[in-house]
């Protein structure tokens, strides 16, 4: 695929794979979002950056029903999910391949347990069987021959890893990255970059990667939209957001301070 095209609301293969139509979630009087639409198109990567607490979390968790909008709509392959039954979610989770924030593994399970625990609690097969796919994914992730450490023994990127190949683990369609590169020093959070390219260029899927990591941002990303006070305010390329007019995405994007943020501090001295 040609990086430098201009990816904007390309929609190669008809419907989007997931659609949200002026969500609106809030916590008590906090009112995290506030009408976001947006689209993933099929086969594409869409990166959403936003400062911390702007509710880019929420929004990944909206897609996959974790969470339920107050306002809005959130659509699956056509189909309206965000009021769907449990039994007919229970259907569709296998398509999403969550990976959390904090690659939250299960300490007291192997490497191997770890990846094989989503197949077996969610498909008819041996134990045996999931054993082989664990192992699959592993080495997907570059990661053969771990199976039976523990996760404390591992440093932080190969457990990202470990966490990456438990979210692929039951083949999603969708795939949700949540701060995938945070806390990894620059090539090992470039491994992880490469992995993002490498599964949805073997794999085929859609992804939606989270992230405030510029470098990852851009190098992954198909399409990069800015969430800001509760909406969309940017949507665009790789390229085009390194020269976006907005103030809120250049101060974003060139690593400064937001002006009404320096005004507050100028308030409290
Ligand atoms: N379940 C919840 N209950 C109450 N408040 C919540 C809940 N989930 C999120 N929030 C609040 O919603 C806001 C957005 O949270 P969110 O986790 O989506 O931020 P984020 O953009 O992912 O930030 P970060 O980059 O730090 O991960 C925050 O103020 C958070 O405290
Ligand atoms: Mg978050």
């Amino acid at each position: 695929m040609d990086r430098s095209a201009p990816a904007t609301n390309v929609h190669p293969n008809g419907e989007p794979v997931v659609r949200l139509e002026g969500v609106r979630k809030q916590f008590g009087k906090l009112v995290v979002l506030n009408g976001v639409d947006l689209t993933l198109p099929r086969g594409l990567t869409t990166v959403i950056i936003g400062e911390s607490g702007a509710g880019k979390s929420v929004i990944l968790k909206h897609i996959v029903r974790l969470l339920q909008p107050d306002g809005g709509a959130v659509y699956y392959e056509g189909e309206r999910i965000d009021n769907l039954p449990e039994r007919r979610l229970a259907k569709i989770r296998p398509d999403f391949g969550f990976l959390f924030q904090l690659s939250a593994l299960f300490d007291s399970m192997t490497v191997g347990e770890n990846v094989a625990f989503p197949i077996l609690e969610h498909r008819q097969v041996t134990r045996r069987e999931a054993v082989r796919r664990a192992r699959e994914k592993l080495a997907l992730v570059g990661l053969e021959g771990i199976e039976k450490q523990m996760p404390a023994e591992l440093s932080g990127g190969q457990r990202k890893r470990v966490a990456l190949a438990r979210a692929i683990a039951q083949d999603p369609k969708l795939i949700l990255y949540d701060e995938p590169t945070t806390g990894l020093d620059p090539p090992r959070a470039d491994v992880i970059n490469e992995l993002i390219l490498k599964l949805q260029h073997e794999l085929h899927v859609t992804s939606v990667v989270v992230t405030h990591d510029m470098a990852s941002a851009t190098k992954v990303a198909d399409r990069i939209l800015m969430l800001y006070q509760g909406k969309i305010i940017y949507e665009g390329t790789s390229r085009s957001i390194l020269e976006a007019d907005d103030a809120r995405v250049r101060c974003f994007v060139h690593g400064r301070a937001f002006e009404e943020d320096l005004q507050s501090l100028q308030g409290a001295r």
